[in-house]
């Protein structure tokens, strides 16, 4: 292909058939399209768009670069959940017990944090002993057996998004619908399930600025779901500030493991229990729905949390006692109001970068994550507060790394004096199953 052509053709507005993607992704791979190439094709369709029909092209494309899992030696109803990628974004942890207690088979293959959005596989990561690394067969076996397996995605699922991914991430080309979509789908087509739940979030901590923008991400991932025979339900939430108060990875299973036993953040709480419901009413049968909230509130969440932790290597104990057990940082700092006023803003994504300065995330893949550090967050949007009150505190591994962080955290908390905002709403829209 002539690949100076093509480029500017995208540039210029046109649209690129399957047959020239397939070469050019397929190029870019084998090392023969340059990434410079590559990331120049992909910026010019950032900025003009990209059609439908190219969007199902590369999702395809994505999607057969790599083997396909087939889990349908499962049996009963299987559904996957992914989010697009949050801060104190912890859902996973309370939608999948929630689905296995109500005898929904979660069978989810997760990435690590990317940029300053956490990853479910660090987070379980931070529990003793669990294994994160399954092989198909030990992960099947164990959702059979506990109704429940979160393992590390094989670099042989989509393994073409991964390149680009990674190009994409250093050249300001992610946010786009097509691209985002066709990335996400053909890593959900290739685990396997036929049923998705996506958590597509909308904010400046998120993937996708606005509500908009993530309404037709939303509408793009159902049908490209619904062209592989997949049933895909989207919410669209809030990550115009953080979802939970806890950001860092055993924070975020102490977090979790709260909500679970009845007693945690309300929000992060709402928002597993909508994606729960979500995974409930894409496989309901019976004319009694279950409610997700009702097997929260039962406990029988947090004995299926506790089963799938033992189940995947993690220490047989009850939930509370293991959250007590769990990495601690050895620096705490609280970081407090100077003066009285209302929560304007928390800005996800520099709280995100803070927690992976701190050792939460990684900056290089090769970064070795600290499961221990982060930042509980004492206050949201709309909240009032006192000269004096505490905004948050900072879990850090040195006194050095806590003073660092606590002056840039108060930069990331606006304070006003004039009227309260209004907190944002949390789930914000709803698309799918059926494509619009
Ligand atoms: N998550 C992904 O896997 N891909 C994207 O493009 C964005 C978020």
């Amino acid at each position: 292909v002539n690949v100076p052509a093509l480029i500017s053709r995208k540039r210029d507005g046109g649209e690129l058939d399957r047959d020239e993607w397939a070469a050019i992704v397929g190029g870019f791979v084998a090392g023969t399209v340059a990434p410079e190439q590559m990331s120049a094709l992909l910026m010019a369709g950032v900025i003009r768009g990209f059609t439908t029909a190219e969007a199902e092209a590369l999702t395809e494309i994505l999607l057969a670069s790599g083997e396909q899992l087939d889990l349908r030696g499962l049996r009963g109803p299987v559904v996957d959940k992914h989010s697009t990628g949050g801060v104190a974004d912890t859902t996973t942890l309370v939608v999948a017990p929630i689905l296995a207690a109500a005898g929904v088979q979660v069978a989810k293959l997760s990435g690590p944090g990317l940029g300053h959005t956490g990853g479910t596989i660090d987070k379980l990561a931070a529990i003793p002993g669990l294994r994160t690394h399954l092989t198909i067969e030990q992960m099947l076996r164990q959702v059979g057996e506990v109704g429940i397996a979160v393992c590390a995605a094989s670099a042989d699922l989509a393994p073409a998004d991964k390149r680009l991914y990674a190009l994409r991430d250093v050249t300001g080309t992610v946010p786009s619908p097509a691209l985002i979509a066709s990335s996400v789908m053909s890593k959900k087509l290739a685990a396997g399930a036929p049923n998705i739940v996506l958590d597509v979030k909308a904010g400046s901590g998120g993937v996708v600025g606005d509500r908009d923008e993530a309404r037709g991400l939303a509408e793009l991932c159902v049908r490209l779901g619904a062209a592989h025979g997949r049933r895909v339900r989207c919410l669209v939430t809030d990550m115009r500030q953080p979802l939970g108060v806890a950001v860092g990875n055993a924070l975020e299973v102490r977090a979790a493991i709260e909500v679970l036993a009845g007693r945690g953040d309300r929000r992060l709480q709402q928002v597993a229990v909508a994606l729960a419901q979500a995974g409930l009413d894409l496989v309901a049968e019976a004319a009694e729905p279950v409610r997700a909230e009702e097997v929260l509130a039962s406990g029988a969440a947090l004995e299926a949390f506790r089963k799938w932790i033992h189940g995947q290597g993690g220490p047989d104990a009850d939930p509370e006692d293991l959250a007590k057990r769990l990495p601690a940082a050895p620096v705490r700092r609280a970081v407090t109001a100077s003066a009285p006023g209302t929560v304007a803003g928390v800005d996800p994504r520099a709280i995100g970068e803070l927690a992976v300065t701190l050792g939460a995330g990684r900056r290089h893949p090769s970064d070795v994550i600290d499961p221990a550090v982060g930042i509980i967050l004492d206050v949201r949007i709309g909240d009032p507060v006192g000269a004096g009150d505490r905004l948050a505190t900072i879990h850090a591994a040195t006194e050095t790394a806590a003073d660092a962080a606590a002056g840039q955290l108060v930069g990331a908390i606006e304070l006003t004096d004039g009227p309260p905002p209004q907190p944002p709403a949390l789930v914000v829209d709803e698309v799918g199953p059926d494509p619009a």
